[in-house]
C-alpha cells in the first residue's frame, strides 16, 4: 500500500461522509495506535475463534474501510462485498459499494455481515434501529451478524466519562444492548494492550479513542495527562471489546 493511500484511509476513517481531512496529529496518532494495539490481528483472531466461516460463503463488509478485517477472515476475497460511506481502492476482482449502510441499494442475502467499530456512527446519525433490521433483512436465514465494539467496560468508561466533562463533543464506540433481547447470540470479550513510553504519549494516543480534533484536544491535554497519572499505575490499559455473534 503507498504512503499516500495508507494516508487517505486513515484520514476518512475519522471523517465519515466527507468532512474536512486537516487532522494531522489524530491521523499521526491513529497509526501508532494501530501499530501498538495490533487491532485488526486481535479482532479477526477471535471471530476466527467463534464464527466457521466456509468457502464458499457470503459476508457482507459494512464500514470495510479498506477491507483487511475481512479479507483476512476468508481464503477467497471474492466472496465479500465491500461497503463504505468513503471511499478506498479495491481490486478490480473485488466488489465495493459506495454508499452508506443506511442509503445503500444492496441485492440479495448474505451469509455473513461484519460490521466491525461502525454501530458508534448508526448511534451518532440516529439510524441505529434502521440499520439493525436492515442488517437482519440483508441475512440469509440461520446467517450470522457479527458485531465488535468497544465495551467501554472499566478503564475506558471511566476515561468516557472524565473526557465528556472537558470535551463537548467526543465520539466512542456504542452498541445498544436493547436489540439484543430475544435474539440468538453469543458474546466473548477480549482485550487490546495500548501501552506508551509515558503518560504524555498515552494522552495522545487516547485522542484517537475520542475522535476529537487537534486544536480542541491539544488545548487540553495537560488535563488528560493529569487524569491518566491520576488513574493508570503506568501509561498503559486494556481496551475491552466485545464480539457479539447475532443468528437471524
Ligand atoms: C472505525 S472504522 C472501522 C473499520 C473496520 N471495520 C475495522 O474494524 O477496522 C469505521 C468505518 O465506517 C465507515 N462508516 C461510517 N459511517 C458509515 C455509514 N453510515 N455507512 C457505511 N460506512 C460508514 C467509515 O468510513 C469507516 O471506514
Amino acid at each position: 500500500m503507498t504512503v499516500e493511500l495508507t494516508y487517505r484511509i486513515y484520514s476518512v476513517i475519522f471523517f465519515p461522509e466527507g468532512k474536512q481531512m486537516e487532522h494531522s496529529l489524530l491521523q499521526k496518532n491513529f497509526q501508532k495506535f494501530k501499530g501498538i494495539t495490533r487491532e485488526e490481528f486481535f479482532i479477526a483472531q477471535e471471530i476466527k475463534r467463534y464464527v466457521q466461516i466456509q468457502d464458499g460463503n457470503t459476508i457482507l463488509d459494512v464500514g470495510c474501510a479498506g477491507g483487511d478485517l475481512s479479507r483476512s477472515l476468508v481464503r477467497d476475497s471474492r466472496c465479500i462485498t465491500f461497503l463504505d460511506v468513503n471511499e478506498f481502492d479495491f481490486s478490480p476482482q473485488e466488489k465495493f459499494i459506495h454508499a452508506s449502510f443506511e442509503e445503500a441499494e444492496i441485492d440479495g442475502q448474505y451469509d455473513y455481515m461484519l460490521t466491525s467499530h461502525v454501530w458508534g456512527h448508526f448511534y451518532r446519525n440516529d439510524t441505529f434501529e434502521f440499520c439493525y433490521k436492515k442488517a437482519h433483512e440483508l441475512l440469509k436465514g440461520g446467517g450470522k451478524l457479527i458485531v465488535v465494539h468497544n465495551s467501554n467496560k472499566d478503564f475506558i468508561g471511566k476515561l468516557i466519562d472524565f473526557s465528556k466533562s472537558l470535551f463537548k463533543e467526543i465520539e466512542f464506540d456504542v452498541f445498544l444492548d436493547e436489540f439484543l433481547e430475544g435474539e440468538d447470540y453469543s458474546e466473548h470479550y477480549f482485550d487490546v494492550n495500548l501501552q506508551a513510553e509515558s503518560f504524555r504519549e498515552l494522552a495522545e494516543l487516547v485522542q484517537v479513542l475520542l475522535v476529537i480534533p487537534d486544536a480542541v484536544y491539544y488545548e487540553k491535554i495537560e488535563d488528560v495527562v493529569y487524569f491518566l497519572k491520576q488513574n493508570l499505575e503506568k501509561p498503559e490499559f486494556l481496551i475491552n471489546q466485545r464480539l457479539l455473534v447475532i443468528e437471524k
